[in-house]
């Protein structure tokens, strides 16, 4: 047996049939003795990480220098033990915070007992988590799978087929809105309207139209005979933290009644109570026809979810469509916990109440600061714009111990747990008054 370093700087063996085992160098950094769940696991120092990660995996995240390991609550601790207040929650995923109990407990029992069975067989959890969402919803029919981007996958499909059922094969456009986003499959990259995510990948699949979010009259002046369905987000999280004008939403559901066309609303990143409400559309005066959910619906456990009427549903039949992984049992059981929780433990009045208080405080910041431009959003899905570049003030909040994310390049984005108190509001707000103020510090004329 023979040993040699290949290019990736991992050392690989080569026994005298060729069989190569992956062999990974040992670890240079402690074991680290710690009182939390990593007990007894070996972790890797943020350093080693880095340069292992560089090596094997595609380049393909900007990711800020730290790794994480634990987390409580709305804390979250990285390998050398240090602790962040996270306001990001894994881009509005942990909505329960981390190590919630119920849903540790969830996934416990669920794992004893059956980890995944496929769609061939029926599902306890998968059937449990279907009815709760229906019953909270406009909706009558669930189809699981396991991303956002894969959820509205489901949702072009289902409305194209609904149309192609009812109109023929010429009927099978979709508007989406400018700014927005809507995922990185091929699809649902030509869905998202923002020339940076789909350069370099043509040729692009056909059928979709853009608007301006908040103009009807542009939807309108794309739609025609050839129109299926407008699909857009309540609110634009990715696209700055844009949110729909109640009139706005109003006139286009209207209009898409009026046409017959289907209206899709992308609540991946506004639903499971991250607005205030279970889900956003319940703050306008308007249902959808079909609606998708992922980030904070397994409260961090993969899983998407596309929802509709019965009267759009019924376009799918047995071979329509699929996930192998669609509605895991583990991944149902740890929603239903999830979901459970947030019903029962009044977590979305909570979420009301701190987005008031968080949207409050990141006024007064504007008031004090004029590189603030405006503050925007609904319940836990806050974001605040600025004049300047937003990165540099993320990373002079991680050197602060606080986690926070950009969008568009200057919209801070905040989104933390569901169950996030005023203290930790106040903690954040302070940060941010301390960033904020040495930057001004540091700019010429201020
Ligand atoms: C509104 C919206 N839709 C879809 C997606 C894609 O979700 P995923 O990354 O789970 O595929 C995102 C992700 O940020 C999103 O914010």
């Amino acid at each position: 047996m023979r040993m040699f370093r290949k290019a990736t700087g991992l050392f690989c063996l080569v026994n005298s049939r060729g069989w190569k085992p992956p062999f990974i160098a040992p670890l240079r950094s402690p074991v680290l003795d710690s009182p939390f769940p990593t007990r007894g696991f070996a972790v890797m120092l943020t350093e080693d990480l880095q340069q292992r990660s560089a090596r094997t995996i595609m380049n393909t995240y900007a990711r800020l220098p730290i790794s994480l390991v634990r987390g409580k609550g709305c804390k979250v601790y990285d390998a050398e033990d240090r602790e962040y207040l996270d306001f990001v929650a894994g881009i509005a995923v942990n909505a329960l915070g981390h190590g919630h109990p119920d849903l540790v407990t969830a996934i416990e029992r669920q794992a004893r007992h059956l980890l995944h069975t496929s769609n061939l067989y029926y599902s306890e959890p998968q059937v449990l988590f279907a009815e709760r969402l229906v019953a909270h919803s406009f909706a009558d029919k669930v189809f699981f799978c396991n991303s956002g981007a894969e959820a509205n996958e489901a949702a072009i499909k289902l409305a194209r087929k609904y149309s192609f059922d009812k109109y023929g094969p010429d009927r099978h456009e979709i508007i989406t809105m400018n700014n927005s986003f809507h995922g990185r499959t091929l699809a649902t990259l030509t869905a998202t309207g923002q020339a940076k995510v789909q350069q370099g990948f043509a040729p692009l699949p056909q059928g979709f139209k853009y608007a301006d979010f908040n103009d009807v009259a542009s939807i309108e002046r794309q739609m025609d005979q050839r129109t299926a369905a407008v699909m857009l987000e309540p609110i634009q999280g990715e696209g700055g933290v844009v949110v729909a004008e109640g009139a706005f939403l109003e006139q286009l559901h209207a209009l898409c009644r009026d046409r017959d066309v289907l209206l899709i609303f992308d609540e991946v990143q506004t639903g499971v109570g991250r607005t205030g409400t279970l889900f956003a559309y319940e703050q306008y005066n308007v249902r959808p026809d079909i609606m998708t959910l992922a980030k904070g619906l397994g409260g961090g456990l993969p899983i998407g979810a596309c929802l509709a009427t019965d009267d759009v549903a019924q376009a799918f039949g047995p071979g329509s469509h699929a996930s192998t992984f669609g509605g895991n049992p583990l991944a149902c059981a740890g929603a239903l916990a999830t979901l459970n929780a947030l019903l029962d433990d009044r977590l979305l009045e909570r979420s009301r109440a701190a987005g008031a208080y968080l949207h409050k405080g990141l006024q007064t910041l504007q008031n004090r600061f004029s590189v603030v431009t405006a503050v925007r959003g609904l319940g836990l899905l806050q974001g605040m714009e600025l004049s300047i570049d937003g990165q540099s003030i993320v990373q002079d909040c991680l050197a602060r111990r606080m986690l926070i994310n950009c969008t568009m390049g200057n919209v801070l984005r905040f989104v933390p747990p569901l169950i996030v108190t005023n203290e930790e509001i106040d903690r954040l707000l302070d940060v941010l008054s301390g960033v904020l103020t040495k930057r001004l510090e540091s700019l010429p004329h201020s």
